[in-house]
């Protein structure tokens, strides 16, 4: 895809009001390493979630001024904390929506998961940001079809956080360019498709709460530590080979493979993290408690059941829905003592943003 026919035209300003609703995404092959600006390093797959999602609402309003000014409202309260993150989103986008200058926002957000609960809320907050945007753009310029409205909202979400790319579409979503998927591309997440296997649609990701403190390293510093990272290279080889690998077996529904690919991911991801220099560990004693219980009732009850990781302390556990009963019986004996404060989020695979 031309880069060019993302870019937009100028247009007189209008009173517009919208409201999106966005969800977080758990990614099963990890993005880690990026260049200027958000074109990673390997492609990356992810499972949309479905409760852990992001509700904005923007009222667009002529200003008098000619440059382009927002208020940000975080649950009710007005937060000018969040503007230098805006800034950089709104810097990094106004070249494709030149029609935005000349307007005041008023942009509304509220998360369905707790605040500080560890679970990063970029991906679906710039999600929900760029599809209010984009509904604004196809009032301006009518003629959009579908396909482009969603593929531009990933397009600009990917410049406010990577990984918000592929928090647009559902169930699954591959951002980045790969020899299997031929309309893959770098600029903007794309959806699986025909063929995913049907298990994946209702599959359940609980999510530990391990530690709900802000991390101490940031994901953007964390990419940028892969720059001198020795075993960069190969991981990015590595992470577009898993790809390949769990691209069929999301076809096929080989579980087996399926947790293999999955948590050798997860682990790598850490691993690059212990490998940087300076070296940093995200994860903490009770993430360890966990997986090694996970492996030991894996094997004695022999259910399908795997966990991966994001930046951070807290487990995603992966399971088909139909052993829902018993694992959360397993969650609630031998897991939530783990949890900080005992706290853990039921969240399962999710169809993507919609329009409230
Ligand atoms: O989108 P960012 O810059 O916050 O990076 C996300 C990185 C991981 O969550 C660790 C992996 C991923 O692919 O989502």
């Amino acid at each position: 895809m031309n880069l060019n026919a993302f870019i937009s035209k100028a247009a007189t300003p209008v009173n517009f009001i919208t409201s999106w609703e966005a969800p977080s995404n758990i990614a099963l092959i990890k993005y880690w390493g990026k260049e200027d600006i958000q074109i990673p390093k390997n492609p990356s797959l992810s499972f949309t979630l479905s409760s852990s999602v992001t509700k904005t609402s923007v009222n667009f309003k002529p200003s008098n001024s000619e440059n382009f000014d927002f208020d940000f409202f975080f649950e009710g309260i007005l937060r000018p904390d969040f503007n230098p993150k805006l800034v950089t989103f709104f810097k990094n986008i106004e070249y494709y929506i030149p029609w935005i200058n000349g307007y005041k926002l008023i942009i509304k957000s509220n998360n369905s998961f707790p605040h500080s609960s560890g679970i990063a809320s970029s991906a679906s907050a710039m999600a929900a940001l760029s599809l209010c945007l984009m509904d604004l753009e196809n009032y301006l310029f009518p003629k959009m079809s579908e396909a482009f409205f969603y593929q531009k909202a990933s397009f600009l979400a990917r410049l406010g956080s990577g990984s918000a790319s592929r928090s647009i579409q559902g169930p699954v979503t591959i951002w980045g360019e790969n020899k299997t998927l031929k309309n893959s591309s770098n600029l903007f997440a794309i959806s699986f498709g025909d063929g995913l296997n049907k298990i994946f649609k209702s599959y359940q990701d609980t999510i530990l709460l391990v530690d709900k403190e802000a991390k101490s390293v940031s994901s953007s510093k964390g990419h940028d530590l892969m720059h001198n990272n020795p075993f960069a290279e190969n991981r990015f080889i590595q992470a577009s080979n898993n790809l390949d690998s769990l691209l069929s077996v999301m076809k096929s529904g080989d579980l087996e493979s399926f947790i293999k690919i999955v948590e050798l991911e997860a682990l790598t991801l850490h691993a690059m993290m212990m490998t940087s220099n300076p070296y940093f560990i995200l994860i903490k004693p009770n993430t360890l408690e966990i997986i090694q219980r996970i492996w030991s009732f894996r094997t004695s009850q022999k259910l399908p059941i795997c966990f991966t990781l994001d930046a951070g302390a807290n487990i995603h556990l992966l399971y088909p829905s139909d052993y829902k009963r018993r694992i959360c019986a397993f969650i609630d004996h031998e897991l939530k003592p783990f949890c900080q404060n005992g706290q853990y989020l039921m969240d399962q695979v999710g169809e993507g943003a919609r329009k409230l």
